[in-house]
Formats: C-alpha cells, structure tokens, sequence
C-alpha cells in the first residue's frame, strides 16, 4: 500500500482528507496546506494523518504515490503539473484548470507519464444522477426537449473566479453526462455586484443537437440553496432535488401532446396529468464514491470515468460561456470558437 495526500485543506478539501482518511485504504494519509492552523485542527481529528506546510515534501516523497489538489482553483494547473511531473496519479478538484490550453497540458502531461488524471466532477458520482441518466437513455422520459438546472445559494463567495467557474463545472458535467453529449453553442449573460469584474449571478443557455437546449441558472448572492435539475420529455419529467434530504428524484407522468385527428384548435394540443413516481434511491455520500473511485482507478491502472478530458471538455465550455459572458452574451459556437483559437495560437 502507498501513500496519498491532499494538498489545499480548506472548506472542500477538509472532506477529502476525512473521505481518503476514513477509507483506510492507504498506508498514511497527508494533508499540506499553507495554513498551519488548519493542519493542526485536522491532526487533531485524525491522529494517525501526517501534515506538512511544505508541497516540496510531498512531491519529494516516493511513497506518496497519488495527489489530490483542493487548492484554490487558480493554483490547480501549477500544483498538478508538479504532481505529475513527480510521477504522481492526480485527482484535481473542479474546475480542472481555469484555461482549456492549460487543462490540455495536463492531460498530456499524464499520457506521457502514463499516469491518472481525474477531476473531482462531483456529481457523476451521485447515485440520482446516475438513476437519472438511465431514465433518459431508457427512453422513459421520451425525447428530451429541455433541461433547466439551478445551482444558486448565498457564498462562498470568490475573489478568484466568478459564480461560472465556481458553479459551473457542476451543471456542465452533469448535462454532458445525461446528454451523452455536447453543446452546439453557448451563450452566458450575468453581472457583477460585490467585487470589479467577478460576476456574482450568471444565466447560461446552451443548444445541443436534436433541438435540446438547456439553461443554467448560478449565482452564490441568492437567497434560496437550490441545486435542482429539471428535465422535460416528451413522455414524462423529472425533477432532482439535491437539497432535498429523502425523496431527491421525482417523476412526473405529465406530457403536451399534439394530436394528428381534431375537430377545434383547442382540441389540437391535450394536457396530460398523471401520477407523480419517487423511485427510492440509495443515496451514499457522492464524494465517498469518488473518492472510492479514484482509488479503484489507482489500483486497477484504468482511466476514471471523470478523466482529464472530461475535465479539458468541461473547461472549454466554460472558457467559450465566459468569453460570451464577457461579451454581453452573444452566442458563441464552440468549434468555431476553438478552431479561431487554436488558429491565432499558431
Ligand atoms: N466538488 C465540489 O462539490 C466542491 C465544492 C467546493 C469546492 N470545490 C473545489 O475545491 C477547491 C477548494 O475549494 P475550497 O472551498 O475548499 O476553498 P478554500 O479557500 O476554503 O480552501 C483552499 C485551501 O487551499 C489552501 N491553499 C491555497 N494555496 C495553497 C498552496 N499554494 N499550497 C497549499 N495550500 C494552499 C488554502 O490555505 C486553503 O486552506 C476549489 O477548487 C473548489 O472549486 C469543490
């Protein structure tokens, strides 16, 4: 068994030390962070974690075979880079980096090294989400129209990144992996309140093939905690509910429907009304799952299902909504988008 360590143990990271910690399944878990105050109240929870404000010692350390960066997010690329440099497998929290250029970086980093990039896309992990997707691709819901998701609360505010960056890899992740696929465009309109230039409050609206479009609602200067995802089928609609403590998945047998035969116009579109389904699901902590995960990967030797170009595929539609977001929301086709990139980056 060799060793892991989490470098950045703040109010995220706090939760990956205890996961990685109470799964015992290493032989010592590390925890680095600039702030010695915060090591000292983990060493008190956990007595048997070694802690060092020193990221040197850790890349130093051939035991420590895996790294886990829950840093702020403008200190991912750098800490990762170092990591893999290391010879290290990593596990990067969300946002993988906060430029595509640097996110492609990483994953190439990793394929010449030949080892594990992961990014911490949370919700790929929640049980919901999977039972979700499974909805979609039995064709339970019908043929998806529309999806809306709202991730909206008051904090944590950030001075580094705004409420899209922060949020966002959430929504884009989630609806990617329902989907099974991507965005044909993107558009992002928001504003800022507290801080020059951060927006605090951000609406996306993507268009997918097929006519699906999607909207994303994400702000930390709310006052609801909302992270709930709707989605409109031809067939039924789903509601997920993840601040809901029971009960966070429902189905709606509720359709428009449009008839071929009718005698009025008011004959021409019939409303259906019917049961409202729970299906119970067992929910285990989503970042206990990851974090299982990411250990499964190690031993295994196999990509995880949230690899470094899952991240890279994420990054990029958040770079092109910010760059919309920038522009007072024009639409911005994402392959135009990146082929005009990758051009002027010659
Ligand atoms: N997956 C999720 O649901 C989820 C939720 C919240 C945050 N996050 C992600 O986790 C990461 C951390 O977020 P947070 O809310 O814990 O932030 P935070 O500001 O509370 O914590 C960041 C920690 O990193 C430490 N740090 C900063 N620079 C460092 C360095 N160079 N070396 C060592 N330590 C350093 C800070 O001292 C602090 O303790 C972010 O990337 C964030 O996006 C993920």
């Amino acid at each position: 068994m060799s060793d892991l360590a989490v470098i950045g143990t703040g109010s995220w990271g706090k939760n990956l030390v205890r996961n990685f910690y109470e799964l015992r399944r290493q032989n010592t878990v590390y925890a680095c962070d600039v702030d010695s105050a915060k090591l000292d109240r983990l060493r008190n929870a956990y007595p048997l974690l070694k802690t060092t404000p020193h990221y040197e010692e850790i890349l130093s350390n051939d035991q420590i075979k895996a790294v886990v960066v829950a840093t702020t997010a403008v200190n991912h690329f750098e800490k990762a880079k170092q990591a893999l440099a290391a010879g290290k497998d990593v596990f990067v929290e969300k946002p993988l980096t906060l430029s595509s250029r640097d996110a492609l970086a990483l994953v190439e980093l990793a394929e010449s090294r030949q080892r594990l990039i992961m990014v911490g896309h949370l919700m790929i992990y929640h049980p919901v989400s999977q039972q979700l997707r499974e909805l979609i691709k039995n064709g339970e819901l019908g043929e998806v129209y529309y999806i809306y998701s709202q991730r909206v609360n008051l904090g944590q505010v950030r001075k580094d990144e705004n409420a899209l960056w922060s949020f966002g890899p959430h929504d884009f992740s989630i609806l990617f992996y329902l989907l099974d696929q991507e965005p044909i465009d993107v558009a992002a309109r928001g504003q800022t309140y507290l801080q020059n230039g951060i927006e605090d409050v951000v609406f996306v609206s993507l268009n997918f093939p097929n006519r699906v479009s999607a909207h994303i609602h994400l702000s930390w200067l709310d006052p609801h905690k909302l992270r709930k995802i709707t989605v409109v089928g031809s067939k039924k609609m789903a509601v997920f509910d993840d601040t809901a403590t029971t009960e966070k998945l429902r189905i709606y047998d509720n359709r428009a429907e449009k008839k071929i035969d009718y005698d009025t116009y008011g004959d021409y579109i019939t409303l259906r009304f019917g049961d409202v389904v729970i299906p119970y699901v067992a929910v285990t902590e989503p970042l206990k799952l990851e974090c299982q995960h990411f250990l499964d990967c190690i031993e295994k030797r196999q990509p995880p299902r949230t690899d470094g170009r899952d991240g890279l595929r994420v990054v990029k539609v958040l770079e092109a909504a910010n760059h919309s977001l920038k522009n007072n929301g024009i639409p911005v086709n994402l392959e135009q988008y990146f082929a005009e990139l990758h051009s002027s980056h010659r």
